[in-house]
C-alpha cells in the first residue's frame, strides 16, 4: 500500500460505476468544453469552495485539466465520465502533518444527470479506491447546511454524520453552518466502533 501521495499511475485509476454509461477516468484535454457546459450552474457553484469560478469558463476548464494532470499533482482527481463525456469531477485531497492518514473527498456532477444514483456510485467507488491503495484511514466531505442531496449521497456512500460545525462556511454572502461527515476504514473501529 502506498503511502499518500503515490506514484502517479495510482493516481489515475479508471473505475467502473454500477450506473450505465457511467465511469471514473482521468481527464483528458478534449474535456475542457464538455466540462465547461456542465460546470457553468449556480447552482453546483453555490454548493462549493470559492476557488470553483462562476461563470465557468473554457480557460478555467483548460487550466483545471491542465492542473490535475500536471508532473507533481499529488491528490487524486477523476472525472466522473457519463455517455462519453466529461460530465463531472470528484477528487480526494490527501492531507498532511499529523492528518496524514485523512482527505477529504469533494464532488459535483452536471444537473442533466442528477438523480440517477451517478454521485453517490461514484462516491463510494472512490472512497473504495483510495481506502484500498493508500494508507489513509479516514476520508471525510464538509456539507453547506442547505445542500441535502450531497448529505444524501454520503449517508447512501455508508459516511457518518460527526457534527455541525457552527457558521463555519461563508458562501454567497451568507454565512452557515456545514456538516462534517466521514468515513472510517472499518479496520480502525474499535468494537462497536
Ligand atoms: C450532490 C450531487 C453530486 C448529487 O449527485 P446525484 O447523482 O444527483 O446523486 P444521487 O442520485 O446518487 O443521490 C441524490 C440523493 O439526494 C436526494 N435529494 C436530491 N435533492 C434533494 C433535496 N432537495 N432534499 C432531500 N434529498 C434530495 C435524492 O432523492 C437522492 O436520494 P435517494 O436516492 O435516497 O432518493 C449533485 O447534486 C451536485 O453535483 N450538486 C452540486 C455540487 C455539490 O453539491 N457537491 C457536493 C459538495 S459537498
Amino acid at each position: 500500500m502506498a503511502a499518500a501521495p503515490a506514484s502517479s499511475e495510482l493516481l489515475r485509476p479508471v473505475l467502473p460505476l454500477p450506473v450505465a454509461g457511467a465511469r471514473l477516468r482521468p481527464f483528458a484535454p478534449a474535456d475542457a468544453p464538455a466540462l465547461t457546459r456542465h460546470a457553468n450552474d449556480w447552482d453546483i457553484w453555490r454548493n462549493l469552495r470559492d476557488r470553483f469560478p462562476h461563470p465557468y469558463t473554457l480557460a478555467d476548464a483548460e487550466w483545471y485539466v491542465r492542473f490535475v494532470n500536471a508532473d507533481g499533482s499529488r491528490d487524486l482527481h477523476l472525472c466522473i465520465e457519463v455517455d462519453g463525456e466529461a460530465a463531472g469531477s470528484i477528487s480526494v485531497l490527501f492531507q498532511d502533518d499529523i492528518s496524514r492518514r485523512s482527505a477529504e473527498i469533494g464532488y459535483w456532477l452536471g444537473r442533466v444527470c442528477w438523480g440517477r444514483g451517478i454521485g453517490t456510485a461514484a462516491v463510494e467507488a472512490l472512497s473504495a479506491y483510495a481506502l484500498t491503495h493508500f494508507d489513509l484511514c479516514r476520508l471525510y466531505a464538509t456539507v453547506f447546511e442547505y445542500n441535502p442531496a450531497s448529505a444524501r449521497v454520503l449517508e447512501k456512500a455508508g459516511f457518518a454524520l460527526e457534527g455541525r460545525l457552527r457558521k463555519s462556511i461563508t458562501k454567497d454572502g451568507q454565512t452557515v453552518d456545514g456538516l462534517l461527515y466521514s468515513l472510517i476504514l472499518n479496520a480502525e473501529l474499535g468494537m462497536g466502533g
